[in-house]
């Protein structure tokens, strides 16, 4: 057995039952996994974790599963000191954790590993997400693994290297007329209506979680400590959130020493409405209707905005919005410097790197970590006016002549 006792909702503090279910009956507010962290603390040791499996279930004390996990190789992914790009950007101590390196080419595997692992406990013939593109793939993936119905809903305008990348996997793929809030709205209904486990609605508590596994890994690899400061990504925030409530959980079982982490969230300028109300120096998330090539993390409506500027506020960190022209730059730099082909939200988090060490936010001797979420080579479209070739005969004169070069 494992050590979620149950869950609880953030803001009334009601618990509720380890079921699948998703937000609070009487506030509506999203529910969390807790755990019994004396018990933890007991199973747990820097030990235990070194000589488990090297993916993100060697810390599966800390996560919501009960027997026999699903995985299709997940996590453990590098931590690589980007001294070319930190060079580049004046800073001595950058990480990038590449988060490319997952299964299905995202850091959404972990969080479908937990998710499909809890529908597979619950007893659910199906599972089903609203998706922006990743979490579909992902989800179609882990469904197969475990010979599952799989339906997932993309937006219509989904990258075709998306749909590809999902499609392989053969599940019922759905496109939406509308954008991911669309979407979502949907999928809110489906669930109502059928008995499926959507992984991001009424598994959302669990999916949550396995984010968390980001941090931990960031922690163990840097020989066991928080970074000064992190640059991450936000869609609905919730992977925000966790790499957060990942790394305060460390600390509060004796992993690591305290957290004074800077977290520093970023998003695309077309679809930034959690870094606006950060500028508005309010919590209120106003919704807005995303516009930007970003869209794997374009939603308008952010689900845990909330929280993710609470994890702003309280981790006295910052908020960044970048537009797709910086995207691009960033996602160049990331590959010119370090040979890393990260996706637009890459780019965005390369690109707010870059803005927040010219605000003065971030420092040159800082231990900074940037998570970098998702590969580049399924969104392509958004990069194809970078190729520049040379066309020549196969000969040596040919070569010499059109790149006018001599032995
Ligand atoms: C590549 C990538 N990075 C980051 C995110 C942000 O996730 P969250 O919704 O947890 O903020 C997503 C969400 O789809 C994503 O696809
Ligand atoms: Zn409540």
């Amino acid at each position: 057995m494992g050590y979620a006792t149950a869950l609880h909702c953030h803001k009334c503090g009601r618990n509720y039952p380890l079921k699948a279910i998703n937000l609070c009956t009487f506030c509506l507010n999203p529910l969390e996994v807790d755990y019994d962290y004396e018990a933890v603390a007991r199973a747990l040791s820097r030990e235990k974790i070194a000589n488990g499996p090297r993916s993100m279930w060697r810390y599966r004390e800390l996560l919501p599963v009960d027997g026999e996990v699903v995985d299709i190789g997940t996590g453990f992914t590098p931590l690589v000191k980007a001294s070319n790009l930190g060079q580049e950007l004046g800073l001595k101590r950058l990480y990038i954790k590449n988060d490319c390196l997952n299964p299905t080419y995202s850091f959404k595997d972990r969080v479908v590993s937990v998710a499909i692992t809890k529908a597979q406990e619950f007893g659910f013939d199906t599972v089903a997400c609203a998706s922006t593109g990743n979490l579909a793939a992902s989800v179609a993936a882990h469904a197969a693994k475990v010979n599952t119905n799989a339906y997932v809903f993309v937006p219509s305008n989904t990258e075709s290297g998306k749909l590809v990348g999902t499609a392989i996997y053969n599940p019922v793929l759905v496109m939406v007329e509308g954008s991911y809030d669309d979407v979502n709205r949907l999928c809110g209904k489906l669930a109502a209506r059928y008995s499926w486990g959507f992984i991001n609605i009424n598994l959302r508590p669990y999916y949550a979680e396995g984010s968390k596994t980001l941090a931990y890994e960031v922690a163990e690899q840097l020989g066991w400590r928080a970074p000064d400061c992190v640059v991450a990504p936000a869609a609905s925030g919730l992977l925000f959130t966790r790499i957060w409530k990942g790394l305060n959980e460390l600390s509060m079982l004796g992993l690591i020493g305290s957290v004074n982490t800077r977290m520093y969230v970023s998003q695309a300028a077309g679809s930034s409405p959690i870094v606006d109300a950060f500028a508005a120096d309010s919590f209120h998330v106003h919704p807005v209707k995303p516009d930007t090539i970003a869209k794997s993390i374009a939603i308008g409506n952010p689900a845990n905005g909330f929280y993710a500027l609470q994890t702003v506020r309280q981790s006295n960190g910052g908020a960044s919005a970048v537009t797709d022209e910086e995207i691009v730059i960033g996602m160049r730099l990331l590959a010119e410097t370090e040979g890393i082909f990260a996706e637009a939200a890459g780019g965005v988090v390369i690109a707010a790197l870059k803005k927040l060490v010219a605000l003065g936010a971030l420092k040159k001797d800082e231990l900074i970590v940037a998570f970098i979420t998702g590969a580049g080579p399924r969104t392509q479209d958004i990069l194809s006016d970078i190729v520049q070739t040379s066309t020549i005969k196969p000969t040596l004169e040919s070569f010499e002549e059109v790149l006018d070069i001599k032995a």
